[in-house]
């Protein structure tokens, strides 16, 4: 196909030989699939920060690490220069989560390039060779969803040991390669130490697999992974081959109230970034 204006710079750069098509575009994101030499690849393409919806909202960004003080101020105040500042440490963003989880274990794309606001990463295959599907896509038998399930928590547990939390971890947002489940879409993941919301997040992030997963192994969502993993990571005791039940006694009498409050205004925060998304 004819090469769209945001990857000439990576052909003029000699990064990419050939576009071979574009595969779904996403909400935030269009993907290609390109040639480079003999390999083929995946090119994703940041759409403007106008066309993208909630995932930028505070709760992501709160205590991204910035290269300076006058940047965190111009960001802050929302300046044009703040916005470009912010526009580039969301995007960079991604590559930063994939060399770090790639280094800690963790099933992702191999990161190849990042140039020009495009990230050129591995392209995950099925058996045929072709784009992998995503897990929304497919069908599980009963144990084919528990070890797919088991498997995911312990990548999320990787992560998580790796000091970081994914965010937006779905079936949209794992794809389902030639060797099993494999994690993508990063841009908000989020340091878990760091970030006042980590916790929420990674709840989040395991009640969805085991909604999805529950779809074919219906025990599967009665379970407490989430609070079992997290109260490891805060006592210090979290590793990657840490043994887990998915059971978890929730602490009772003891209210905080700091952690209700900051609930509600998640609550009221989330829903004001889904009105945005819905305009
Ligand atoms: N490395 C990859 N290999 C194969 N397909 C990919 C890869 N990265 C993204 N895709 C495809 O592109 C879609 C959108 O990519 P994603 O990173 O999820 O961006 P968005 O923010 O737009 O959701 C994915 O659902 C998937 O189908
Ligand atoms: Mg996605």
């Amino acid at each position: 196909m004819k090469a769209p204006a945001r990857l000439r710079s990576l052909i003029d750069e000699g990064l990419i030989d050939t576009v071979v098509r574009q595969l779904m575009s996403g909400k935030e994101a269009m993907v290609f699939v390109v040639r480079c030499g003999d390999d083929t690849r995946c090119a994703k393409v940041y759409k403007e920060a106008t066309q993208r919806s909630f995932r930028q909202a505070v709760d992501y960004t709160e205590n991204r690490k910035v290269k300076n003080t006058r940047q965190a101020r111009a960001m802050a105040k929302g300046t044009r220069f703040g916005r470009q500042a912010q526009e580039a440490a969301w995007q960079s963003a991604e590559v930063d989560a994939l060399h770090r989880l790639a280094a800690a274990g963790v099933r992702v794309p191999a990161p190849y390039n990042f140039h020009d606001g495009v990230l050129l990463m591995e392209l995950v295959t099925d058996v045929r060779g072709d784009a992998a599907p995503r897990l929304n896509d497919m069908g599980f038998t009963p144990d084919q969803a528990r070890g797919h399930h088991q498997m995911l928590l312990r990548q999320v547990v990787r992560m998580l040991c790796a000091g970081i939390v994914h965010g937006d971890l779905s079936e949209f947002n794992i794809l389902l390669g030639a060797d099993g489940p494999v994690i993508i879409d990063l841009p908000q993941a989020v340091d878990a130490a760091g970030n006042n919301h980590a916790e929420r997040m990674l709840l989040r992030d395991v009640v969805n697999l085991g909604d999805f997963f529950g779809r074919f192994a219906p025990e599967l969502r009665d379970t407490r992974y989430g609070h079992e993993i997290w109260d490891l990571y805060r006592r210090g005791v979290l590793h990657p081959d840490v043994t887990l039940s998915g059971r978890f006694e929730l602490p009772r009498g003891v209210i905080d109230v700091g952690s209700v409050v900051r609930e509600i205004d998640d609550a009221r925060a989330e829903e004001a970034a889904r009105r945005l998304r819905m305009q």
